[in-house]
């Protein structure tokens, strides 16, 4: 009697061990299919008890199946029609039915263990969250010792199934947040309380790292021709409320701050223009005047007196005058009255070579333009006017021969933006260094009087920077210069 106890005992003892060793590889799975191979390994011992088939319902409520096939683990998921009753069904038609319908095959005899989580809400937990189908041909004795050996075994499956679903879900957050972060277009850091770095996007990487930390508190930053403002907030990252980080937020502003520059610009452009249309327009009557009386008195004057080139100088000073009236009145006029549009560089470039047929006939002309269209946004006139004074400056330059090369290209400038340009190359004598800063000052000018009022690139700077361009020189001394014109270049539409 007590051998039988004491066996009793033993075996009982046997299959606690069991149990814990299933519990521990439980433990150790990292995946459903890992569960899987630990169930079907528990199986084992039952010869009439085939490939288990576990259905558990995912976050999106889908049953996502995990079976054996061939030996390897496989799976699938469905969307609805399992039956979620709470109780272990023995050979149910339509349990039986329900795979069949998956599986295309017949499921003769079914056992359906319901696997409950315990992350369900109180109200929900009277319904399975999953199901172990074993497939069987078990005998009618052997059904209770199986019962009790999977009933025992159910609750710690469903625990593994559970961890591993809170696992994919904190994986799937953590995920969908870095995801998020590195998709903002604009960079974002946050500070730990020391100012160290603790998280950066991508667009901080790329485009704000190799900045000092120190710099990267100030208000607004400058960096590698960029301009950002910077916005910080306190924040608490961890389990207190008490703000201990700081997230900065770098808003790039370099193309709104050019823009409220040109717009500036432009405003001081066009009360300077109305000014000088309004001065030129007083001058002009009284010019007339002198220019005439000196012409009416040049022939009354006797010859070879001072009398005579006195007034000859006051003819042509009053010439020069006016001619730079004439600028003066076509820049104030011309820029207000005609609007910007969408036009070809090309188209410019060759209307305004051609107007200057007479000049450049002297020199080899070489042009050289982009095989595909050269889209800017500007007034056409005032730009061909730019064209104009570069191309005859440096006709000028050359006096009686040399080579000229005009060119039209699209490229990138050094802060990445898009940009239009047409370069002017002049094989004349070059700018002297010590005038590089004064060609673009308004009246300066080297030719002689009469000939040059010293207004060509004073004005024609002022045009392009009106258009949000710029224009910029490289000269040698004895070899020549190449004056570029840069616009900002449309997107096509
Ligand atoms: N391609 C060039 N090669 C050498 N010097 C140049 C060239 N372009 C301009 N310059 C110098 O810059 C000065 C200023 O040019 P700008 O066009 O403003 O006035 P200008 O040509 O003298 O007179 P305006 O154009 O009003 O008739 C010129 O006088 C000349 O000394
Ligand atoms: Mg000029």
């Amino acid at each position: 009697m007590s051998t039988q106890r004491s066996r009793k005992a033993n075996d009982q003892d046997a299959n606690i061990k069991k149990l814990v060793k299933f519990i521990e590889n439980l433990g150790s799975a990292r995946t459903v299919d890992d569960v899987m191979v630990r169930i079907r390994a528990e199986l084992k011992n039952f010869a009439r008890v085939k490939e288990p088939i576990l259905a558990f319902a995912d976050a999106h409520h889908r049953l996502r199946l995990t079976f054996y096939q061939k030996g390897s683990i496989h799976e699938k998921t469905v969307t609805a029609g399992w039956s979620r009753r709470p109780d272990i069904r023995f050979n149910d038609v339509k349990d039986s039915q329900y795979l069949a319908n998956i599986f295309g095959r017949p499921f003769a005899r079914l056992l359906a263990i319901p696997i409950r989580s315990r992350r369900r809400r109180s109200d929900q937990k009277s319904k399975a969250d999953g199901v172990l189908y074993l497939e069987h041909s078990l005998k009618k004795e052997e059904v209770a010792t199986f019962l009790k050996f999977i009933e025992d075994r159910v609750e710690a499956m469903s625990s593994a199934l559970d961890r591993l679903f809170l696992e994919q879900q904190l994986k799937d957050s953590s995920l969908m947040w870095e995801r998020t972060f590195d998709s903002l277009q604009d960079p974002v850091a946050i500070f730990g309380s020391d100012g160290e770095i603790l998280r950066a996007n991508r667009a901080f990487s790329e485009q704000l790292a190799n900045l000092s930390v120190d710099g990267l508190f100030d208000e607004t930053i400058q960096h590698d021709g960029r301009e950002y403002e910077v916005h910080s907030y306190p924040i608490s990252v961890g389990h207190t409320d008490r703000p201990s980080n700081t997230i900065s937020h770098y808003i790039d502003v370099t193309r709104s701050t050019r823009l409220k520059k040109q717009l500036m610009q432009g405003e001081k452009m066009a009360a300077l223009g109305q000014l000088a249309g309004h001065i030129a327009h007083e001058l002009n009557n009284p010019l007339t005047g002198i220019r005439s009386m000196a012409q009416l008195l040049i022939p009354q004057a006797p010859e070879g007196t001072n009398l005579k080139s006195d007034l000859i100088e006051a003819e042509i000073a009053a010439e020069r005058c006016q001619k730079i009236i004439t600028n003066l009145r076509e820049f104030s006029t011309a820029g207000f009255e005609q609007k910007q549009i969408r036009v070809d560089l090309n188209d410019i470039v060759t209307k305004t070579l051609s107007l200057l047929n007479s000049l450049t006939r002297r020199f080899e002309l070489i042009v050289e333009l982009s095989s595909s269209e050269v889209p800017i946004f500007v007034e056409p006139h005032l730009t061909q006017q730019v064209i104009f004074n570069i191309v005859k400056n440096a006709c000028e330059a050359m006096t009686d021969s040399g080579q000229l090369v005009v060119k039209t290209y699209a490229a990138k400038d050094n802060s990445g933006e898009s940009i239009a340009a047409v370069s002017i190359e002049d094989s004349g004598p070059g700018i002297a260094p010590e005038l590089r800063e004064k060609v673009f000052e308004f009246f300066f000018t080297t030719k002689a009087v009469g000939e040059g009022t010293g207004l060509g690139l004073s004005m024609s700077r002022s045009i392009v920077e009106r258009f949000g361009g710029r224009i910029e020189f490289d000269s040698t001394i004895g070899k020549g210069t190449t004056f570029r014109v840069l616009l900002p270049l449309e997107v096509s539409e």
